[in-house]
């Protein structure tokens, strides 16, 4: 990563930051077999339809590679958040279909797969490793985990903390699900198993994720992500070109069989992009406010 400008001597400046985050390993010559030709799962169809054109040697703004600039930014929010007693976790829940059961948040980094469960890590692990062999992908679930957030931050109706999160978070490619604490399980229960009491001006749980009527409540904010398989997988499919001419495709390259991993730090960091900018809206909203209160008389 450059730094182009902000930073001076080690700490930031207050002008604008400029990273640059060059591509050195790229392959372009991977993307020339489908010239033409729409892989299935990607973005190749819809950015031809908007568009007309189309560089093809690379997935440009719908590959993965947009979001190593969220992170690094993210990075900087984050180190803000942080210094404000917010802490942002995110982890894999299920890969494949394997599900952890504990979450021991001191294991995430301790696995490539980044889950809380050591034991589920490993057939995680193998249920990546099985796709592979297979020319195949496999999805899964992110959960995330804000803690330290103080209740009253969001707006109360299109500023929604959740809906503010879920935009900022179904931004990212491959995520397809977005739920709010017991997210669509709520569907099934009833509102006496639903609802969270309160005891000595505590929540006693925490059904809601964090978040009634788009404002924090203090208890961490919980939202979990499903993310479909990887689209490029090398097996012969039925693709159609830009003149509606079939094909069959097989998607050869580097890639993931599974996005999970990677994209967990892309999950951490616009959520912490995310946050910062409602508490900096809700913050300037007051200091506007207090203002005015300057000028206010008795009279
Ligand atoms: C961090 C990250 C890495 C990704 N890597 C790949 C990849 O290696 N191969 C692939 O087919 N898709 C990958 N994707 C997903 C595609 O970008 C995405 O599925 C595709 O552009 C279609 O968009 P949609 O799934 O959001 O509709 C990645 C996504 C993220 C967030």
């Amino acid at each position: 990563v450059e730094i182009l400008s902000g930073v001076f001597e080690g700490k930031s400046t207050g002008a604008p930051i400029a990273l640059l985050i060059r591509n050195r390993r790229q392959r372009s010559r991977d993307y020339t077999p489908f010239k033409d030709i729409f892989r299935p799962g990607h973005a190749d169809f819809t950015f031809w339809q908007k568009y007309g054109i189309r560089d093809y040697k690379g997935g440009g703004r719908s590959s993965g590679r947009e979001t190593a600039g969220r992170v690094a930014s993210g990075a900087i929010a984050r180190k803000i958040l942080e210094d404000n007693g917010v802490k942002i976790r995110a982890f894999a829940l299920e890969i494949g279909g394997v599900r952890a059961e504990t979450l021991d948040l001191a294991e995430i980094e301790k696995n490539p797969v980044r889950t809380p469960d050591a034991q589920a890590a490993e057939r995680m692990k193998q249920a990546i490793l099985d796709a592979k062999e297979a020319n195949n992908s496999v999805g899964g679930i992110v959960q995330l985990q804000v803690t330290g957030l103080p209740a009253g931050l969001g707006d109360p109706v299109f500023g929604k903390l959740d809906a503010r999160l879920g935009g900022a978070l179904l931004s990212i490619g491959a995520i397809k699900g977005f739920e709010v604490g017991d997210g669509f399980e709520v569907a099934q229960k009833t509102g006496r198993e639903n609802n969270d009491e309160m005891k000595d001006g505590k929540f006693l749980t925490n059904h809601c994720g964090g978040v009634l009527g788009g404002i924090s409540t203090g208890e961490p904010v919980v939202i979990r992500l499903a993310f479909k398989p990887t689209a490029s997988i090398s097996q012969v499919q039925q693709a159609s070109d830009i003149h509606g001419a079939n094909h069959e495709l097989i998607v050869e390259g580097r890639h993931d069989p599974c996005i999970i991993p990677r994209a967990i730090p892309v999950v951490e960091s616009m959520t912490a992009l995310c946050l910062l900018d409602v508490w900096e809206i809700q913050a300037r909203l007051k200091r506007i406010s207090s203002c005015f209160d300057m000028f206010k008389t008795d009279a």
